[in-house]
């Protein structure tokens, strides 16, 4: 066994689908993203599980991963979010996958390589209405779509776009939404059939009204949700376990230093346990002497400076503690519960950080 590992509940992600498809209404289509193999849960096992549930399109960041979804079996069509190099064209038609674009170059490229093999790719041309990251400026958006139009072997599925306030400001996320939909409708003034549009992350779907038919969500299929008013609408559960085991347990005396730089001093006699995880398996050094974990279903402080792979925990309120219990850095343990979103207060960061990072640093273990 591991010294820590994280536990991955499958049918946790199964039921956040099924969730989120019944707060949206089953006529949304719906495009998983699961990039950073599925947000530290597992890229392939996570693709098994959306396809079997019958989501409609993957997303994820880079081809490699498309690629190794593809490898595993994987048949329902991947949207690669980032975009593509020239290096890259080729593995696009061998692996069937839809790449974003906005560079007229690339789509170029990717027209001259489809001509040649005598066949067509379907792309989503990516627009920027108001992230201000990757995509065509919207306003520039059209006349890019009908050049992109006029590329033979290229078909546009759609536009896309992301939202970068959903979660924080209304205004400006509808001023994004109305941008996305003005677009549209000069597509198809034009001529333009563009069929499978998508702008809306977690919060973009599950917080506003929007008529699009298409949701691009990340993090509630995880568990996790973008602002707590949500827990009215939809019931998630956290997919993600983060666990070890207490390798040590001892008595110190009272003003007794613990861990690099003394940050902490016992004040009494204080029972510690070690247990052998630090920042090497993600635990953020910023919970030092801030962080609580779970042993026997109560939470204990997090004391002393977090090492490499080395945390103590004050113990001295649990009656007795032995080598080799369980402690629960993410998740439930009896009727308590520590969150995503707790230790991402408590280490100034976000969910996002937690789940990819635990995810990342140590075995999984699929329920
Ligand atoms: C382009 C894009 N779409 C959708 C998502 C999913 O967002 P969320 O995890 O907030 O649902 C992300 C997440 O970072 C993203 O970068």
């Amino acid at each position: 066994m591991s010294s820590a590992w994280v536990e991955i509940d499958l049918n946790a992600i199964a039921h956040n689908f099924e969730e989120i498809k019944r707060a949206v209404g089953h006529d949304k289509k719906i495009m998983p993203v699961i990039k950073a193999d599925a947000y530290g849960h597992g890229l392939v096992p996570v693709a098994r599980v959306l396809e079997e549930k019958g989501a409609d399109f993957l997303a994820v960041s880079y081809v490699e991963e498309g690629i190794a979804l593809r490898k595993a079996g994987i048949k329902i069509p991947i949207a690669i979010l980032l975009g593509i190099i020239p290096e890259e064209i080729k593995a696009l038609f061998t692996y069937q996958l839809t790449p974003i674009i906005y560079r007229l170059e690339i789509a170029k490229k990717l027209s001259q390589e489809a001509q040649k093999r005598r066949t067509q790719i379907s792309v989503f041309v990516k627009v920027d209405t108001g992230m201000g990251r990757l995509g065509v400026f919207y306003k520039e958006a059209i006349s890019f779509l009908k050049e992109v139009n006029h590329l033979p072997g290229l078909k546009i599925e759609g536009i896309s776009s992301h939202l970068a306030l959903a979660e924080t400001d209304r205004r400006f996320t509808q001023k994004q939404f109305m941008r996305f939909k003005a677009i549209l409708r000069a597509a198809s003034q034009v001529g333009l059939t563009l069929k499978f549009n998508h702008i809306a992350n977690s919060a973009g779907a599950l917080m506003y009204e929007t008529g699009l038919s298409v949701i691009r969500p990340g993090l509630t299929l995880y568990g996790v949700y973008p602002v707590r008013s949500l827990r009215q609408k939809i019931n998630l559960r956290p997919a993600m376990c983060f666990k070890t085991r207490i390798i040590y347990v001892k008595w110190l005396p009272p003003h007794v230093g613990v861990s690099y730089g003394h940050t902490y001093v016992t004040t009494k006699k204080t029972r510690i346990a070690v247990i052998p995880i630090g920042y090497d398996q993600g635990l953020f050094r910023q919970l030092s002497n801030k962080g609580e974990v779970l042993v026997q279903g109560k939470r204990v402080p997090i004391i002393g400076t977090i090492c490499m792979h080395l945390t103590m925990l004050d113990v001295t309120k649990l009656d007795k503690v032995d080598i080799g219990e369980e402690v629960v850095i993410l998740g439930k343990q009896g009727n308590e519960e520590i969150t995503a979103d707790e230790i991402a207060f408590k280490a100034g960061t976000i969910s996002y950080d937690v789940l990819c990072r635990f995810g990342r640093s140590n075995p999984r273990v699929y329920l």
